[in-house]
């Protein structure tokens, strides 16, 4: 399984980078204007930092202007993923930009239906947003089964991408269901080590061998 980060901050992209826990980045338009900085200087930043698969969003919404955005951005640099909305435009654009083998991911998924349409359509990854579906009382859970099954029955070799991550138990489920990636917020990632457990353990097999007077090893 891989992990992406999903965050438009370079800063926060070389720290997990760095520790070797991140494979790729996916940026959208939101995250792009939670930085306070020109995008387009965060982005040249990102290609310095990290190589291997970096997302960045379309602003247009048919099919002319998908198709100009995408082909200049896949021009920007090896490593770029052209993101792609799930409309009808969206998938028109998907269709051909795959033929001229430009990568894409299908973003902002919320039904098996619309997935199978991007797998059809021939994006390189589906996005399916587990925590807004949450957030709005569906099980995000039954949608990324149904989608990793779908691409199993046909060998779509499109890659599920569980994306809109809340939670470390969600970054769980989404390696229990069988995502080929997770895209995790920098939180999230501080989160996944974590356990009280782990901690409360480490301090009392320091202190036990602390207080028996015995030296250390090495
Ligand atoms: O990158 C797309 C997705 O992960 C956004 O997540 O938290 O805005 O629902 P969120």
């Amino acid at each position: 399984m891989q992990f992406f980060i999903d965050t438009a901050d370079p800063a926060e992209i070389k720290k997990y980078w760095d520790m070797g826990l991140i494979d790729g980045v996916t940026t959208n338009p939101s995250l792009a204007s939670q930085v306070g900085r020109p995008f387009k200087e965060l982005v040249k930043e990102i290609f310095g930092i990290v190589n291997g698969p970096i997302s960045l969003e379309v602003l247009s919404t048919d099919f002319e202007g998908i198709m100009r955005e995408a082909k200049s951005l896949s021009l920007l640099n090896a490593n770029v993923v052209v993101k792609v909305p799930l409309i009808p435009e969206g998938l028109k654009a998907v269709k051909a930009l795959s033929s001229e083998g430009i990568k894409t991911n299908v973003t902002l998924v919320f039904s098996t239906s619309q997935a199978l349409l991007a797998a059809k359509a021939g994006a390189t990854y589906v996005s399916p947003f587990l925590g807004r579906l949450d957030d709005i009382g569906q099980d995000s859970s039954l949608l990324l089964e149904e989608i990793v099954t779908v691409m199993a029955n046909y060998d779509f070799p499109t890659k599920v991408l569980a994306a809109s991550i809340r939670s470390s138990r969600q970054v769980a489920l989404a390696a229990l269901l069988g995502a080929d990636v997770a895209t995790i917020p920098p939180a999230i990632l501080e989160k996944l080590a974590q356990h009280p457990l782990t901690d409360k353990g480490l301090e009392k097999f320091l202190k036990d061998y602390k207080e028996a007077g015995l030296e250390p090893l090495v």
